[in-house]
């Protein structure tokens, strides 16, 4: 019997820096600056309260960390040839338009902080950079965009390969990269360490 995959849904892991050594250093200077930002930015702290609850996100404040930090501009600088790749990858037929990153903004999330289930509506691909994971911190879930269709179609067993799985939660590491088409529903569940999780997620629109 030959067996086809159809209709893949692609996610894209990436080291931002080959250099272990140089992403430690990076990222260990970059957790002082969100800090330093999330003490700053108190519009952001005011959302967070209400949209973010026992989190911080620059979210509705500083959603463009590029033209806010060198040390930012410098990681979308890195991110944009890995958007490109991954549209390719993805074998997009871009008509001459072009991938632009519309957003960037920070993410703190100190133990029990939840993002629910959620698309990133109206961008075209969206991801993550991973500043500081604690070990045990909260993985990033994705739902099989076809749960909705279906129906009475029996579960999968708790061991089926990865394709097969209607979940799939990826444990990122601090200075990697993932992308992901943006209708893909995700969600960061309930973060058990007690150590913050810290991020910066980004969109790119087709424009
Ligand atoms: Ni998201």
């Amino acid at each position: 019997m030959a067996l086809q995959t159809l209709f893949p849904s692609l996610v894209s892991t990436t080291w931002l820096e080959k250099n272990a050594r140089a992403r430690h250093r990076r990222n260990a200077e970059l957790v002082q600056e969100c800090y330093q930002i999330e003490t700053s930015d108190l519009a952001g702290q005011k959302w967070s309260q209400k949209n973010y609850m026992g989190g911080f996100t620059s979210y509705a404040s500083i959603s463009h960390l590029d033209q806010f930090s060198s040390s930012f501009l410098e990681i979308k600088n890195r991110i944009d040839p890995l958007a490109k790749q991954f549209a390719k990858d993805l074998e997009m037929d871009l008509k001459g338009r072009k991938l632009v990153m519309t957003s960037f903004w920070l993410n703190i999330m100190p133990k029990g902080v939840v993002h629910t289930m959620h698309i990133h509506p109206l961008s075209t691909l969206s991801g993550t950079y991973y500043i500081q994971t604690p070990k045990n911190s909260s993985a990033l879930k994705f739902e099989d965009p076809r749960l909705v269709n279906f129906m009475a179609s029996p579960p999968r067993k708790a061991k089926a390969r990865a394709e097969n799985q209607r979940f799939i939660s990826l444990t990122p590491e601090a200075g990697q990269v993932i992308l992901f088409e943006s209708w893909m529903r995700h969600e960061v569940p309930p973060n058990p360490s007690s150590q913050d999780r810290i991020s910066a997620s980004f969109n790119y629109d087709w424009v």
